[in-house]
């Protein structure tokens, strides 16, 4: 495993011992212990897009790892791709840092970066994925529930770069995964051909939220919005009228638990009470992005 790209590229083993990890570093870590595995190397973290957790995450788990994280704007440099073609400067960073950590609008600019530099290269978010969440998201599952398998999410919204990373993550981990989204928001047929070719019904996809709900244990939901899309927002939240999570949906499965990558934008994709509820485990996802993102470096660059 050199790269993070995608949690589609990843076997469930990888992705298992990755979890493993993950846990065993965030017990260590709470004990006030220190692992400065990657004390005297260096994170390029660039940066198309806003960030809080990512950065944060990427940031901290760096440091507590020993090493140096370098955050870059693309400005800094001309442009991703502008000042110069992006597989120069992979090779650039490659001769000066350890690895590299990108979120860019386009994923085949990931994937160039990773196909010309030797150390690693993580996808820290693209408009088609992003697999740090979740993974972060599969580990809060299984802290919660103790297992992984057979559990039901039901996912509200946009099919979108959020729901794809999950649904692959299902399919690698033998969840299911039921997206409702308006007519037009759908996932793609080929993320839910290959989830499904992965393992047999994971992946569905229907325009019922109500439905969707139905015997989950968790209602995962993202904006209706994302990064790169605002121009379109009038749009959207008009298309996306009943497809919130608030106390109706919630109503019908009062068990689920309540999950949201974050930011939320309350009284769009997820009301007020949903967020606050006692079900709702959004920050507990938010801290794991921490420990899966310490895990993944260690794996990764040490
Ligand atoms: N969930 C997530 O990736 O948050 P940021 O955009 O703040 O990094
Ligand atoms: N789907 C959202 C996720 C933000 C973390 C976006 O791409 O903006």
């Amino acid at each position: 495993m050199k790269d993070f790209l995608s949690v589609s590229s990843c076997r469930t083993d990888e992705l298992l011992e990755l979890l493993e990890l993950s846990d065993t570093l965030k017990k260590y870590y709470k004990k006030g212990n220190r692992d400065l595995c990657l004390a005297g190397k260096s994170l390029i973290m660039l940066f198309e897009k806003p960030s809080l957790r990512t950065r944060m995450s990427f940031q901290i788990a760096m440091s507590q790892l020993g090493g140096s994280p370098i955050y870059v704007k693309p400005e800094d440099i001309g442009g991703i791709g502008k000042r110069e073609p992006i597989k120069d400067m992979a090779r650039v960073l490659d001769r000066m840092a350890n690895g590299i950590m990108a979120r860019t609008f386009s994923h085949d600019v990931v994937v160039e970066l990773a196909n010309y530099a030797e150390i690693p290269v993580i996808n820290a978010l693209t408009d088609w994925s992003h697999p740090c969440q979740a993974m972060a998201d599969i580990m809060t599952i299984r802290e919660h529930f103790g297992k992984l398998e057979g559990i039901k999410i039901a996912y509200i919204g946009d099919g979108n770069n959020v729901a794809r990373s999950l649904a692959f993550a299902c399919a690698k981990l033998k969840m299911k995964i039921v997206v409702a989204s308006p007519k037009g928001y759908e996932l793609d047929k080929e993320t839910i051909q290959r989830t499904n070719e992965i393992s047999a019904g994971t992946t569905t996809q229907i325009n019922d939220p109500a439905l969707a709900v139905k015997d989950a244990q968790i209602i995962y939901t993202d904006t209706w919005v994302s990064m790169g899309q605002e121009d379109e927002k009038a749009k959207r939240v008009a298309d996306f009228q009943g497809f919130a999570v608030d106390g109706k949906l919630m109503a019908l499965a009062p068990k689920a638990k309540i999950m949201h990558c974050l930011p939320a934008y309350r009284g769009y994709e997820i009301s007020d009470e949903a967020m606050e509820c006692p079900n709702s485990i959004v920050f507990d996802e938010a801290e794991n992005r921490l420990h899966f993102q310490r895990a993944l470096l260690k794996k990764l660059m040490s």
